[in-house]
């Protein structure tokens, strides 16, 4: 049985203060439940405090990027073991927003997965294809090759440490989430392509989570299907009664 995930991508939203209260808000709301993995993922600034206001509770911490290097002259990086010093136990890595304004490549994904499960972090690796990709059936071999890049030479064992997002760019931030047919389609296929990269074993334990306009109101369909193991969540995550309600799915 797979644990599943729900976690929250604040994005560049909320100041320490404002972050600070919405994990306070959010603690009794999810408190009764122990089924569910709930990561929330701040900005940097407000890390080392949420990371605080969340001792004790059933609530980890995510980042939303790192680098690879542990440290030296990296003029604004900040190193995996520095993000575990704040409280963070994962790291979002390679996000479709990365990706697309900041450079990410598979082969930066590779890299942060690697130092970031080395530093005894678990790596939340987001893959994903564009509206123009699908529309030109691409998207197989878009998953394909950013699932390749960024998980080489990671061994099998690095796999407790590895949760899959599959966030179509085409549904983030637009209200449009992909069908539950169409979200399952492409985890069934991920699932598939880990089993014959790093066998099956690795393939039934991975959690692969479905990232793009997931609400309230369309969590339940997602999380019957059967490759879908929890969410990343955007603007819904921000507000604490419509994360909670989706992590009490
Ligand atoms: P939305 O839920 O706002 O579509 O964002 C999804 C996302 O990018 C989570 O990482």
């Amino acid at each position: 049985m797979r644990k599943p995930v729900i976690a929250g991508n604040w994005k560049l939203f909320k100041t320490i203060t404002e972050s600070v209260a919405l994990v306070n808000e959010l603690k009794p709301l999810v408190a009764g439940n122990q089924g569910v993995e709930i990561v929330v993922a701040p900005v940097f600034t407000a890390l080392s405090r949420v990371g605080d206001a969340i001792k004790g509770s059933n609530i980890s911490m995510a980042s939303q990027d790192c680098y690879w290097e542990e440290e030296g002259a990296f003029t604004g990086e900040v190193a995996p073991k520095l993000l575990k010093d704040a409280g963070c136990s994962h790291v979002i890595i390679g996000h479709s927003e990365r990706r697309q304004y900041f450079g990410e490549t598979d082969l930066t994904v590779n890299k942060k997965a690697k130092a970031a499960i080395a530093a005894g972090l678990s790596a939340i690796v987001c893959v994903g294809e564009s509206l123009t990709e699908r529309e030109s059936d691409q998207t197989f071999n878009v998953i394909e090759t950013q699932i390749k890049g960024g998980l080489e030479g990671l061994a099998d064992l690095a796999f407790t440490h590895i949760v899959i997002a599959y966030e179509p760019v085409w549904a983030i931030g637009t209200g449009k989430t992909a069908s539950d047919a169409q979200a399952q389609e492409v985890h069934a296929f991920i699932r598939q392509l880990i089993a014959r990269l790093f066998g099956k074993p690795v393939a039934d334990a991975v959690r692969i989570l479905y990232g793009g306009s997931v609400k309230p109101d369309n969590v339940k369909g997602l999380m019957t299907q059967p490759d879908i193991d929890g969410a990343l969540v955007g603007g819904a995550s921000l507000k604490a009664e419509s994360f909670a309600a989706i992590a009490n799915f």
